[in-house]
């Protein structure tokens, strides 16, 4: 801090007191600025703009107390600290002048040592506070700044959240359109060549009863290559599209899908449902349908499970899916939400004070489970404690009020 650029506005209608001062304090490199009555200093403070004000009290018109009120109510100066000058030292006096705003006070007839000490400590106070006011400013701007960006930032982070769900969601549409047309495809051509070769076959069959027995053989032997490719035929047509759900309907297809489940793995799967039938947005139908096959699909892959319940309910706000297997359970003890108002999979622990972030890493088919939920508004919760208790999944879709019936 230079304390020779400081300027100091003097005001005593003393002349002799006034010159005094002023060449105390110009001796010290200070710039002074003398001021001989009230009204002077008031009409010129802000033309000087001084760092300090050494302010007598007696003074005829309007005294010190009168120009220190009337400069505190001034905001461009009322920060500039003021010093009393006076011959009084009553109590009463000086504690008036901390009253109407002075910082300090000095008693004539004064001490030079002690009149510069409390100018230079107070400069450096003033010096000191205008540091704090502007680097707080500025924090304030920073802080501003930082507000700003952080809110564009999650704004941006939201925007591109919810363009890539859109597109999960397309890409989820056309994946079970295409699904869907193959389906058709190869029930149609194929399924239909296969059934026509079948025929043909059996024609030749028939007419080759007289035929040699290798010549038989081999039409027997192409006879079931075509009903196995029959079968593969059917397999890959349903496991594309499964036609109950579109002949039958979700609650028929649930059934349908656990039973075949059960017979594939022998793994008991009960189903249970309080409907036999619902009346759903086709779209809606098949995210169940497939994320019941994927909940299954870890059964068989993850759980080493002696069963699984399986329970749809149809309730006033829409539809739940509980698969529940017995298995070991997910390792690392995770729960794993999404609320249907949040954009975040949210992954927290249940039995557990840590979570590992890298059971983020390679749960697609979870994370797909939760994507699809969210494409139709629904929550999925994925609970699992390591141990014995093995798996839950809950899926929740709210269907419209009007849009659930019974069929
Ligand atoms: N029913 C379950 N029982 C035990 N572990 C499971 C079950 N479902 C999922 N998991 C665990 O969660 C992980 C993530 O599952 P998922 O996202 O479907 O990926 P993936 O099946 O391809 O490994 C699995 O690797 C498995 O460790
Ligand atoms: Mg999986």
């Amino acid at each position: 801090m230079n304390d020779k650029k400081h300027t100091i506005l003097v005001v005593d209608d003393n002349p002799n007191n006034l010159r005094v001062l002023c060449d105390l304090l110009e001796k010290q490199g200070y710039r002074t600025r003398p001021e001989i009555s009230g009204q002077g200093a008031l009409d010129n403070v802000s033309k000087i703009n001084p760092d300090l004000i050494l302010l007598d009290i007696r003074m005829p018109d309007i005294d010190g107390y009168q120009v220190c009120e009337n400069l505190k109510r001034n905001n461009k100066v009322s920060d500039i600290p003021v010093i009393f000058i006076s011959a009084a030292s009553e109590m009463s006096d000086i504690m008036r002048g901390f009253d109407v705003g002075g910082v300090d006070y000095i008693t004539k007839p004064f001490e030079a040592k002690i009149v510069l000490l409390r100018v230079k400590n107070h400069l450096n106070l003033y010096a000191t506070k205008r540091e704090l006011i502007e680097a707080n400013s500025a924090l304030k701007d920073v802080q501003e700044n930082l507000e700003e960006t952080v809110s564009r930032k999650t704004w941006a982070l939201s925007q591109s959240q919810k363009r890539l769900r859109e597109l999960s969601c397309h890409i989820q549409r056309v994946r079970e359109e295409e699904k869907r047309n193959i389906a058709k495809e190869v029930h149609d051509e194929l399924g239909a060549t296969l059934t026509a070769l079948n025929f043909d076959i059996h024609w030749l069959q028939c007419g080759l009863t007289d035929a040699p027995s290798d010549i038989r053989d081999k039409v027997d032997d192409m006879s079931d290559l075509v009903k196995k490719a029959a079968d593969s035929c059917r397999r890959i047509v349903t496991e594309l599209r499964p036609s109950i759900l579109d002949d039958l309907g979700l609650v028929a297809a649930l059934d349908w899908q656990a039973d075949d489940f059960a017979k594939r793995n022998e793994i008991p799967c009960k189903f249970t449902s309080n409907v036999d039938e619902i009346d759903i947005a086709s779209d809606q139908a098949i995210v169940i349908f497939r994320i019941f096959q994927e909940a299954l699909t870890n059964i068989v892959k993850h759980a080493k499970a002696c069963n699984v319940d399986v329970i749809f309910l149809k309730t006033d706000r829409g539809v739940s899916l509980q698969v529940v297997d017995d298995g070991v359970g997910i390792s690392n003890s995770l729960q794993l939400s999404v609320g249907d108002n949040d954009n975040l999979v949210s992954f927290d622990s249940k039995r557990e004070s840590s979570i590992d972030p890298t059971i983020m890493i390679g749960t697609y088919g979870i994370r797909g489970m939760f994507e699809r939920a969210l494409s139709v508004g629904g929550t999925l919760n994925v609970e699992s404690y390591s141990g014995s208790a093995g798996t839950r999944v809950v899926l929740f879709i709210p269907l419209e009020r009007e849009a659930v019936r019974n069929v």
